[in-house]
């Protein structure tokens, strides 16, 4: 109840929950995780209907604002994001500054932070026009900034956005396009994308999501809070994982494809070898993200004419996987990220930059939890407690006596 943290407080107890197994910290009315049935609801719409009937900019608008937009909230909404998705031209020149090789989260996670320097008249979190600006700005913004990171990091020219484009085709002109050079976007591919960025839009308070919730707790701006949550994401327990397992699925390949030797190696524990793109803290029957990827996955890499040996190693070690005890017992399933790899892969896009394809689908939550967590009538500063193990109190030696 509410007022379970005073009475504790009055006791001096407190509950420790490493990882926050089972501790919420907060109430949220945007996402429904039921992970026995394996149900993902946004705004309660299921995933399935909103991966099949919705676009990704509706989706952003839903998770935002709650409801679905009228076809005039719609184009409003879309024409705003349009209208910011230039990069100021100061900006542009930090991409200048990273090494060519530098990961592409870090330089994302650096713009976006930069965000807050360049557009300081839409910081303040307590002033709803800001708060609305800034959200516009940070959705345009993320798939300019995402494309200068890829461009860098293939030492080619930048693009300008073109914004007759909306926002996934203006991404991928800008990514894979040259200046002067008419770019087709391919409407399979750009379809595809979409439904990838819908399915990763929000996922209630997973580690990255989370972070921005922390962050702004202290009523941190919304670039800040988001430049957080990107670091977060970065890490290969989390949005790290889609990139982890094609790399998983390459050195499987690499050495004679052997599956069985593999999964052993997970089950003997050796450091460092897990099965990537298994495994779920809430999911522990299906992920129903990873279910409508693994329909979509072969029928993209067809039209997208990739015939990829990875996806026999990927089908063959799921099979091998969820007919094994070790899986079976602990309920380890294909999470979102054990086949977006392979379909990444197919698109072109390089290992490196799969986690940036993950936060920018997976930005309109982290708006959406900002925004929640700002008007929330319950909220705090995030600050849990600690259970102290260190040494009782003892008397200071000076240097020459130790
Ligand atoms: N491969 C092998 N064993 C695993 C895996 C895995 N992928 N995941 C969990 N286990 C085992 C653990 O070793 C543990 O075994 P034990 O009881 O014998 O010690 C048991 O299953 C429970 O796992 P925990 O680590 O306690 O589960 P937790 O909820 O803390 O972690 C996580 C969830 C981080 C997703 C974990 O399953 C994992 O590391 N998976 C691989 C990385 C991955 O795919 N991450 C993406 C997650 S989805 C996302 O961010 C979009």
């Amino acid at each position: 109840g509410v007022n379970l943290d005073k009475m504790l407080a009055k006791t001096g107890m407190v509950t420790l929950d490493p990882g926050f197994v089972n501790t919420a910290a907060c109430s949220s009315d945007i996402t429904y995780i039921d992970g026995e049935a394996g149900i993902l609801r946004y705004r309660g719409y299921p995933i399935e209907q909103l991966a099949g009937k919705s676009d990704f900019i509706e989706v952003s608008y839903l998770l935002i604002y709650g409801e679905l937009p009228t076809q005039q909230q719609y184009d409003q909404f879309s024409q705003r994001i349009q209208r910011h998705t230039l990069l100021h031209e100061d900006l542009r020149k930090f991409f200048d500054g990273f090494p060519r090789d530098a990961h592409p989260m870090p330089v994302l996670s650096s713009a976006v932070s930069a965000l807050s320097t360049f557009y300081q008249d839409s910081l303040n979190p307590f002033d709803d026009n800001q708060v609305e600006l800034s959200t516009h700005r940070l959705l345009a913004k993320l798939p300019t900034i995402a494309a200068y990171a890829y461009k860098k990091s293939v030492g080619q020219p930048f693009l300008y956005p073109d914004n007759s484009l909306g926002l996934v085709q203006n991404f991928l002109r800008m990514t894979f396009g040259f200046p002067a050079e008419p770019y087709e976007v391919d409407p399979a591919l750009a379809r595809a994308l979409d439904m990838l960025f819908i399915l990763h839009a929000d996922h209630e308070q997973n580690c990255s999501t989370s972070t921005v919730r922390m962050v702004g707790s202290s009523e941190a701006n919304l670039f800040a809070s988001t430049s957080a949550g990107i670091n977060a994401l970065f890490g290969p327990l989390h949005g790290g994982a889609n990139s982890a397992v094609l790399e998983m699925l390459e050195g499987i390949r690499a050495e004679g494809g052997d599956v069985d030797s593999f999964v052993e190696r997970v089950k003997n524990k050796e450091p460092g070898v897990k099965l990537m793109g298994f495994g779920h803290r809430v999911y522990k029957n299906y992920d129903p993200r990873a279910k409508i990827i693994k329909q979509t996955a072969d029928e993209v890499l067809d039209k997208l004419g990739g015939d990829d040996p990875l996806l026999e190693i990927a089908l063959k070690l799921e099979d091998r996987a969820l007919s094994d005890d070790y899986f079976i017992e602990r309920k380890l399933y294909p999470n979102v990220d054990f086949y977006t790899g392979l379909i990444y892969k197919a698109m072109g896009f390089p290992t490196k930059f799969f986690t940036v394809l993950f936060a920018l689908g997976r930005l309109p939550g982290w708006i959406a939890h900002w925004r929640e967590m700002l008007v929330d009538p319950e909220r705090r500063i995030s600050r849990p407690r600690q259970v102290y193990t260190g040494p009782t109190e003892r008397s200071y030696v000076p240097i020459d006596q130790r």
